[in-house]
């Protein structure tokens, strides 16, 4: 059996990953080795069905340790990655890396893996002897699951995407202050919630002069209050007006379709932090390559893979089944708001929604996993 290293196993998209392989019976084929970055010598976890030989957790900076590994899983984070990776490789570490970490994504020998979109950049890179396969940014890989048979069938010109990006991306941490904010506004005005006569503007005015006076505690993850706004900005700035994650959306899809060079498809937008918990939802346009009826777009998506699900393009349907209330938790990718927009028959708008615990980081880990054991 396979002897596979976890690392990063109990944060936040480690303890999904997790769940989702045992919810796939993925323990069952090959031989767990739990590492830990602190407290090695512990006691591993004991996930079932697993086949566990070495019941106590690693040192996941032995570097001997890791040698000894067929494959490496790692939801570590990048300082991680950083620290490890190319000390590895020199110590003549040949297994395979999968890593959730961005630190790698772009490298020419690693592959962005999402597989239900892009298997065959993966079937190549094996063939090749490809050994570095990593997780992409969570708000593309939703993305793709909904839109990838567009982008597969040449149908797109170019794209714009819109995003409303939760608040999961920034972390553990992120989310706790985004629901201790939202409780520290309501209790400032709870009182004059419970009289149904106080004035509304009273509300407002009080709600204001608490966010605008947020301590830096309660603002120390965000840095600005988000809980009652948004912040239209996430991760670097590069100093060309553009972020780092909304240059993400361009260079990860394509790299992710295995277009280099010219074949490359604009791909821009505008990325948005929202108080939604772990669903990034993305408004888009499309201008296609040519006229293509909505039902056509609509079974194309459809038939694309087993998580994409359209959603019609009514208010009712909208409302209940296009929210992160609807898609939390669920690998369900829906895709609605499907339009000709009024710009002509070429353009098309269309909103989406992932998990991007799940989709978005730990499902394309987990795969990759099941088709290096294969
Ligand atoms: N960068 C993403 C975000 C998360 O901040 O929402 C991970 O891809």
């Amino acid at each position: 059996m396979k002897k596979v290293g976890l690392i990063g196993w109990r944060g936040m998209v480690g303890s999904v990953l997790m769940q989702r392989m045992q919810e796939e019976g993925d323990f069952a084929h090959f031989e767990p080795v739990f590492f830990s970055t602190s407290s090695a010598g512990g006691d591993a976890p004991k996930f079932a069905p697993a086949t566990t030989v070495e019941t106590r957790l690693q040192n996941a900076y032995d570097i001997e340790a890791l040698k000894k590994l067929d494959i490496i899983i790692t939801c570590q984070g990048g300082d991680y990655t950083t620290e490890v990776f190319e000390k590895l490789r020199a110590a003549g570490w040949s297994g395979h890396w999968i890593d959730a970490a961005s630190t790698l994504r772009m490298k020419d020998d690693a592959v962005i893996i999402l597989d239900p979109v892009n298997m065959d950049v993966i079937k190549r890179a094996m063939a090749a002897g490809g050994r570095n396969w990593i997780g992409g940014n969570c708000t593309v890989s939703c993305m793709l699951m909904g839109l990838g048979a567009l982008f597969n069938a040449g149908l797109v010109e170019w794209m714009t995407s819109m995003t409303y990006q939760a608040a999961s991306g920034g972390g553990a941490q992120h989310m706790r202050e985004l629901l201790t904010q939202y409780g520290t506004l309501n209790a400032e005005v709870k009182s004059l919630l419970d009289d149904p006569a106080s004035a509304i503007l009273e509300i407002d005015r009080k709600v204001i002069a608490k966010q605008r006076s947020f301590s830096d505690a309660e603002k120390a993850n965000f840095g600005v209050p988000l809980g009652g706004s948004l912040i239209p900005w996430i991760d670097k700035d590069l100093g060309n007006g553009m972020s780092r994650e909304e240059w993400k959306g361009g260079a990860e899809t394509n790299k992710i379709l295995g277009r280099t060079g010219n074949e490359q498809i604009p791909i821009d937008g505008l990325c948005v932090r929202i108080g939604a918990m772990r669903c990034h939802s993305q408004a888009l346009t499309l201008k296609l390559t040519r006229d293509v009826p909505v039902d056509e777009i609509e079974s194309m998506i459809r038939d694309s893979n087993p998580w994409a699900k359209v959603v019609p393009n009514t208010r009712e349907a909208s409302i209940v089944d296009l929210t992160p209330v609807a898609v939390t938790g669920t690998l369900t990718i829906p895709v609605g708001r499907l339009r000709k927009l009024a710009m002509g028959p070429q353009y098309l708008g269309a909103f989406t929604i992932g998990d991007q615990l799940l989709w978005g980081a730990a499902e394309p880990l987990r795969r990759m996993l099941r088709l290096l054991l294969a």
